[in-house]
């Protein structure tokens, strides 16, 4: 039976006051990475925030949100199934936390490690093994405000792996980061897709889409403009008109850029 990584219906929802989706539908199979697009402001974290129940859709009859299946969830529950970048977790986390604690933070999706959290030898050595993983074990006793954005970056990819989730949510993951510490994220991501995991990516950087992800959801105030194959998808004609700017789309590899047109 093929299962959905998640399903919207005819999903309503606001950000504050301001009404975001109305009547928004999007259904991804499970193992189905796929990368949304769009200008600033047409609603692509807010609906990563959906998925991790950050917000919750306004109730209606027959509008519907599925997540692994099930429209209920234990938030904390559905936190751990997930790995979950932003800027917002990388803005609120706590300056003095040190990189370790981080890490171990996602076992309880928490912001650091509080003295009620309890550790097992075996939780602090796979958090070692991540940190060596992702080349910060040097940086496992520094503070996250004394780390650079590309650090941080990293810790948080070691926190949101921490748990093994089978899918993480990535928005804007390389926005900040230089060009090495660029294309070594996004290496750790190609791996990680090879691993088996689903990556849903938010990002305005064409180039940073993997040839692994296949699929590609083109979104545009608060609606779905586009959404296919990525090679279908990602043309200079499609990308003109969701931008409202010319572009000229240039693929080699299985990736892909974008010009001015
Ligand atoms: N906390 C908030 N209160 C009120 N409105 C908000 C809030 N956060 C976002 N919005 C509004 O919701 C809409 C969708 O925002 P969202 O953050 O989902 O956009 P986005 O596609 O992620 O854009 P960007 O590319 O700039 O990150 C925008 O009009 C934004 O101004
Ligand atoms: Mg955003």
């Amino acid at each position: 039976m093929s299962r959905y990584l998640l399903e919207l219906c005819d999903i309503t929802a606001y950000r504050g006051k301001t009404p975001v989706f109305k009547g928004f539908s999007l259904a991804i199979p499970e193992g189905c990475s796929t990368a949304v697009l769009g200008p600033n402001g047409a609603g692509k974290t807010t609906l990563l925030k959906l998925i991790s129940c950050d917000i919750f859709p306004v109730a209606s009859k027959g509008s519907r949100l599925n997540i692994l299946g099930r429209e209920r969830w234990n938030v904390w529950e559905l936190r751990s199934r997930f790995g979950i970048i932003s800027h917002d977790l990388q803005h609120d986390y706590l300056e003095s936390a040190k990189g370790l604690n981080v890490i171990l933070s996602g076992y309880y999706s928490s912001i650091d490690t509080w003295s009620y959290q309890k550790f097992l030898e075996s939780d602090i050595e796979k958090a070692s093994l991540i940190m060596r993983k992702l080349g910060i074990e040097t940086l496992a006793e520094r503070s996250f405000g004394e780390m650079s954005t590309g650090q941080q970056r990293r810790f948080l990819l070691g926190r949101a792996l921490i748990n093994d989730p089978g899918t993480l949510l990535l928005d804007e993951p390389t926005t900040g980061l230089d060009l090495k510490a660029s294309f070594q994220y996004l290496d750790i991501v190609r791996k990680l897709i090879h691993d088996g995991k689903t990556i849903i990516l938010v990002t305005h950087h064409v180039h940073e889409i993997p040839p692994e992800i296949k699929r590609v959801v083109l979104i545009k105030n608060g609606r779905i403009f586009l959404d296919g194959e990525k090679a279908e998808v990602l043309t200079s004609s499609n990308l003109s008109s969701l931008f409202e700017v010319p572009v000229q789309v240039v693929a080699s590899n299985g990736f892909y850029q974008v010009l001015p047109g």
